[in-house]
């Protein structure tokens, strides 16, 4: 389809559906759980957010609520008051809580890192106690987990050596975390989850041998998170290349933080590139259709019962964590800096199919 007759399609589409559609739900459009990242505090107090969330979404990440800086950030002082909340806000809703994340490098508060600097062998058994309160506290509640977010390089292949896990324990980290999960809560569904995986072959690859090699010797791996913040210039057929191998293991799959960026990046804070400074109609559309490209690959390739699922990473343009974080102006949501919804929810909801 060439571009101007994509554009007065899509324009066309959502001028005649717009009002019609505008109360859709997409959780009742998918075959599938859909979800957006949400921070509890303020968010959950803004009644507009709130309805949105409650409206489109019947699966519950926390954007940071629920790491280890907000659970531990003290020794031996568990704060699980807000986890709590936020377990009675998704059973009240009847939305699926899903668990971000367990063990992430970067979510590893301070003193974690000196005890483990001083005391190598503790890191273990910190970690066993951690993921075994946690993941047993909310057992049969939480219905899955980031276990390890994030465990290789930012580039290209290898493990991430840095992260404290790595330098303390090794490779094996990633094993024992499945492991005193799974030990905590057998049927909880768990994830290794990370980014770039879905245009970086090299570093898919590397992921790939790990949880092939995790399948082979039974470790209880039970699904592969693809974070997907793409930007408009992920090849789809890169992005589909990568989908079919993840789901070849017959895993779970989870494209667990979704966001479409226009701008480039180096993937550092404060990284971005500033390439364009306005959100045209020509760029709402094709965000569109990007949207929509993606929730048809996952339609297609991933098997209906591998499909854990598509959460966003944040779902307006307002609150988006891309401008804050590569200090850019960007657009990568459904919705827009007002809470309206953009070409990019009907592209995505529009692509939707319940068989
Ligand atoms: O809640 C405090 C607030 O009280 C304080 O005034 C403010 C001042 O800095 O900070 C607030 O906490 C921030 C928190 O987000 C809530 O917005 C932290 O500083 C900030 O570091 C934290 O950033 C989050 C980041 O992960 C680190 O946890 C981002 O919101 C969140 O979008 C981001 O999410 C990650 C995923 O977990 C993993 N994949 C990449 C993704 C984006 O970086």
């Amino acid at each position: 389809m060439n571009n101007i007759f994509l554009s007065f399609f899509l324009a066309l589409h959502v001028f005649c559906f717009a009002q019609e559609i505008q109360e859709s739900a997409l959780k009742e459009a998918a075959g599938f759980p859909v979800g957006s990242s949400i921070r509890f505090v303020p968010f959950m107090q803004d009644k507009e957010l709130s309805h949105l969330q409650k409206h489109h979404f019947d699966s519950y990440t926390a954007g940071s609520d629920m790491k280890m800086y907000q659970i531990a950030p003290r020794e031996n002082a568990y704060q699980w008051a807000r986890v709590d909340s936020i377990v009675d806000y998704t059973k009240a809703n009847n939305q699926r809580l899903f668990g971000h994340t367990l063990i992430w490098h970067s979510a590893t508060p301070t003193w974690v890192v000196k005890k483990a600097k001083k005391n190598p062998e503790w890191l273990d058994t910190f970690m066993k106690t951690y993921i075994q309160k946690y993941v047993g506290r909310y057992k049969g509640i939480v219905d899955g987990w980031d276990v390890v977010n994030e465990g290789f390089n930012t580039r290209g292949s290898g493990y991430r050596k840095e992260s404290i896990w790595y330098a303390t324990m090794g490779e094996e980290y990633i094993e024992k975390a499945f492991r005193y999960a799974h030990e905590a809560d057998p049927d909880a569904v768990l994830f290794y989850n990370d980014f770039n995986i879905e245009r970086d072959t090299l570093k898919f690859n590397s992921m790939m041998k790990m949880v092939e090699d995790f399948q082979r010797r039974d470790v209880p791996i039970s699904g592969i998170g693809f974070q997907m913040h793409i930007r408009m210039d992920i090849p789809n057929e890169v992005i589909a290349y990568t989908l079919q191998r993840a789901a070849d293991t017959g895993l779970q799959i989870h494209l667990s933080e979704v966001d479409v960026i226009f701008n480039t990046h180096d993937d550092s804070k404060g990284g971005g590139i500033q390439l364009y400074n306005k959100l045209t109609d020509e760029m709402r559309l094709a965000q569109a259709k990007k949207y929509a490209d993606l929730v048809q690959m996952y339609q297609e390739i991933v098997p209906k019962k591998q499909q854990y699922g598509i959460t966003f990473w944040g779902f307006n343009d307002r609150d988006t964590w891309i401008n804050r974080f590569f200090k850019l102006r960007d657009w990568p949501c459904i919705y827009d800096e007002e809470l309206n919804p953009k070409p990019a929810f009907y592209g995505f909801l529009n692509a939707l199919t319940v068989d």
